[in-house]
């Protein structure tokens, strides 16, 4: 009896354990690039989508830099502890259009980080110019600290 009831407390344990440990990785909050480019993402609503601004360190334009909103869609159906997200920046200071993908990671010391690849349209006037108008990157994002935390 003794021996059945503590199979079944260690098979409990092992099987909440996996559930125990996985830290959430969230999208919520602001966050820093590995160019210094910042950006705040707002709540995800119940369809996985989010909206948000982004303040971009650098700029491909000589025109000065806006803030500018950003929209996107987390895939958490399953959910996942590391999940995949995409989002789109509409720059407000150029004509250009910055898509990123990519998937929130809970490194080894249980810090959020944000792995991402980007493709960013700049507009041409010619078709002829096409072949130069994609520019692609990574982007590594932190949580950013403010002096208060
Ligand atoms: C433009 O130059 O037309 C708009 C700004 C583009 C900024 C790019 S988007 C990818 C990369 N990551 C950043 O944080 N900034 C640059």
């Amino acid at each position: 009896m003794v021996h059945a009831t503590s199979s079944l407390l260690l098979l409990s344990l092992a099987l909440l354990a996996p559930c125990l440990s996985a830290k959430q990785c969230l999208l919520t909050g602001k966050w820093t690039n590995d160019l210094g480019s910042n950006m705040t993402i707002g709540a995800v609503n119940n369809r996985g989508e989010f909206m948000g601004s982004y303040l971009t360190a650098v700029t491909a334009t000589s025109n000065e830099i806006r803030v500018s909103p950003l929209q996107g869609t987390l895939n958490n159906i399953n959910k996942k502890s590391q999940p995949t997200f995409g989002f789109t920046v509409n720059w407000k200071f150029s004509e250009s259009t910055t898509v990123f993908t990519g998937q929130c990671f809970v490194d080894k010391n249980g810090k959020e980080v944000l792995k991402t690849m980007w493709l960013l349209r700049s507009n041409v006037d010619d078709i002829g110019d096409d072949w130069k108008a994609t520019r692609v990157g990574n982007n590594i994002f932190t949580r950013l600290r403010t002096l208060k935390e």
